[in-house]
């Protein structure tokens, strides 16, 4: 796929924000977003994996790559999790290009341990980064969306929010994680619903690709093909097609959903939804509840198992 931008493209017209843009899935959704004639705000702390220390380096790159492509980006290096980090990044598309459209939020990290050896502080860090970090600036690009449907400017706005098969089904090893990215879904469908009057549309992926993320732990599955002409299933880059019609105006329509892309696959994930019920209108007595539970599990399908799990 070749990066150089089209003037009259999906996204011509559009300014797009994409959180943790300097590397990985990021990186190739800004260059994507950015071909298709999007206006983008890269930002990334150029953290290490663990979420360690922080750099300028990532996102000034991308943004340079943008560029060299013909296209038109600035960088944005503050921390998505605090109140500051995704409020300058609000006001860093209005600066810079005086409009916002579309908000990617992808950034995050890893700290992966068994619950039992799970520290406090890595709970935090992962929460914060992946949960704290979705909320903070879609709240402040929603209050920014409000504002101009009040003003008689009704947005056509797009946000995508990027979860996990870990939140889906849970993962092994990844406790923390697990929880933040099924937090990212419940934000989600909130979002979708409460914001569906202000022109603002939601939806979810759950992306694999071969990231700094993926490449040691899933090292056989995230290889890349031998040959020169396979296709490179779990390149970044095949996760980024979605993420743009998403975040474009001819996703019209669309909004509360969950895809996972990978790549040249894109699921609609089901979600939660009543399965067999009983219900005998009094309270029910334990062994009896239990005798009517064990019927009930016995008429569904059992359930997806956790990544990781034997
Ligand atoms: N790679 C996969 O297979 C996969 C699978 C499921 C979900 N995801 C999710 O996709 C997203 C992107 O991951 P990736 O695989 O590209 O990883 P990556 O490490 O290559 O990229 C993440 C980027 O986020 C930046 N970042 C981290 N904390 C930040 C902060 N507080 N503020 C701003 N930027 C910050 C990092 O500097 C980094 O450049 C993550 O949310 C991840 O959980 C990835």
């Amino acid at each position: 796929m070749s990066n150089s931008r089209t003037p009259d493209g999906l996204c011509a017209g559009r300014v797009v924000v994409v959180t943790g843009a300097g590397r990985g899935l990021g990186r190739a959704h800004a260059l994507a977003f950015a071909a298709e004639g999007a206006r983008v705000v890269v930002n990334d702390l150029g953290v290490a994996r663990d979420g360690a220390g922080s750099s300028t380096g990532p996102a000034q790159e991308v943004v340079a790559e943008i560029r060299a492509n013909g296209g038109e980006a600035v960088a944005h290096g503050g921390d998505i999790a605090t109140t500051d980090g995704a409020a300058s990044l609000v006001a860093a598309a209005l600066d810079a290009f005086g409009r916002l459209d579309t908000l990617v939020n992808n950034a995050g990290f890893l700290r992966d341990r068994m619950l039992v050896n799970l520290d406090e502080d890595d709970w935090d860090a992962v929460m914060r980064v992946h949960l704290k970090g979705h909320f903070l600036p879609l709240r402040h690009a929603a209050a920014h969306w409000r504002a101009e449907a009040k003003a008689g400017r009704r947005p056509d706005a797009r946000v995508v929010n990027t979860s996990s098969g870990a939140g889906l089904l849970g993962s092994v090893g990844q406790g923390n994680y697990s929880a933040a990215k099924a937090g990212v879904l419940g934000l989600t469908l909130v979002a979708a619903a409460e914001l569906a009057g202000y022109g603002v549309q939601v939806n979810a992926i759950a992306p694999a690709a071969r990231t700094r993320m993926t490449e040691q732990a899933f090292a056989a599955a995230m290889a890349a093909p031998d040959g020169p002409d396979a296709f490179d299933a779990m390149a970044p880059e095949n996760v980024s097609p979605l993420v743009v019609w998403l975040g474009s105006a001819a996703s019209a329509g669309v909004t509360g959903r969950v895809f996972e892309a990978e790549g040249g696959r894109i699921t609609v994930m089901d979600g939660w939804r009543p399965g067999p019920t009983a219900d005998i209108s009094a309270r029910w007595s334990p062994s009896a509840a239990g005798e009517a539970t064990r019927a009930l599990l016995a008429a569904s399908a059992p359930p997806l198992p956790a990544y990781g799990s034997r």
